[in-house]
């Protein structure tokens, strides 16, 4: 596996194989890699002859109080992993690298219609420090397709919308969510749980397919079954942000139910001691 750290020297390299017609796919990371970034790599391996990984814990879409700092970081550990699943090129820039001016002066992405909402309300600036790095990272490699998790479904609408509307040439992929045995979605973050959390945690998934079985079962009410996967993750222990349902193509709120064309989706994020930790599901309504 090549590991590159300049983008100017990722850019000649890939150019290398561009004009031997190869395909090429990328898979955006902050590492930390699991299981759930190893099925992003699988599914890149299938669609691309060449396939890159980036490594980098971006600054700009962490809060002041988040955890950048704290963010765990095992370079050795990504490798190996890399290396036997047979990547190509490891990508890891510095941070000097991706805003050689400071992230502070930098050009910014921002989608104004999704980067506020969920998620967004609680962490202001995140989406755009997403689109922004996401966007840089798209236009360093140049791609054929780019491949995310729909773990993170908000994080994924925001880059389809941003690469549609700024007319990027690269196809989106959307991968779906890895998870562990009873249920809990894999996460850096999940390392952050005590033992005795750890055992509370598959719940979030449990309340996300409880809601997804109510309104299979023609439930309609969504607002009562917001409201009970709240008050559930709550009484167990959780300080949760939102549990919300949502239109799946637009994170509308689906307002009055009917349309059972319609897909939906249940996101929700919870915080239990130093995690926060975020999952969703959809469902189509009967
Ligand atoms: P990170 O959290 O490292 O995730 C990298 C990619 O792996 C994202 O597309 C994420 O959705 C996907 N992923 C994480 N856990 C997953 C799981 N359990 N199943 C399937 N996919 C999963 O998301 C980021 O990094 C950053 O925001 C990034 C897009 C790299 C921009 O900095």
């Amino acid at each position: 596996m090549q590991v590159v750290a300049r983008p100017q020297e990722l850019r000649e390299r890939v150019a290398h194989w561009r004009r031997h017609g190869e395909r090429i796919a990328l898979v955006p990371t902050m590492g930390n890699l699991h299981p759930g970034h190893g099925s992003l790599v699988a599914e890149a391996l299938r669609r691309a002859e060449r396939v890159i990984v980036s490594v980098f814990v971006n600054p700009l879409q962490f809060g002041p109080n988040e955890d950048f700092a704290s963010y765990p970081r095992t370079p050795q550990d990504d490798r190996e992993l890399l290396e036997q699943l047979r990547v190509e090129m490891l990508f890891v820039p510095e941070v000097e690298d991706i805003y050689p001016r400071g992230q502070v002066s930098t050009a910014r992405v921002h989608v104004p219609a999704l980067e506020d909402i969920l998620c967004g309300a609680y962490r202001p600036g995140h989406f755009m420090g997403v689109a922004t790095v996401v966007t840089k990272l798209l236009n360093i490699v140049q791609p054929d397709v780019a491949l995310f998790g729909e773990k993170d479904f908000q994080q994924l609408m925001i880059i389809r919308r941003a690469v549609t509307d700024l007319y990027m040439p690269v196809e989106i992929v959307g991968v779906p969510t890895a998870r562990e045995a009873d249920g809990l979605a894999m996460s850096s973050r999940n390392r952050y749980l005590t033992p005795e959390q750890r055992v509370l945690a598959p719940r979030i998934y449990a309340e996300l397919s409880r809601a997804r079985a109510a309104i299979e079962a023609g439930g309609e009410d969504y607002a009562t079954i917001e409201r009970s996967g709240y008050e559930a993750l709550q009484q167990a222990g959780f300080r949760p942000d939102y549990f919300s349902v949502r239109d799946a193509a637009t994170l509308a709120d689906p307002g009055m139910p009917k349309d059972s064309a319609r897909e939906l989706v249940i996101l929700t994020a919870a915080r239990i001691g130093r995690a926060r930790l975020i999952d969703n599901i959809r469902v189509r309504p009967r």
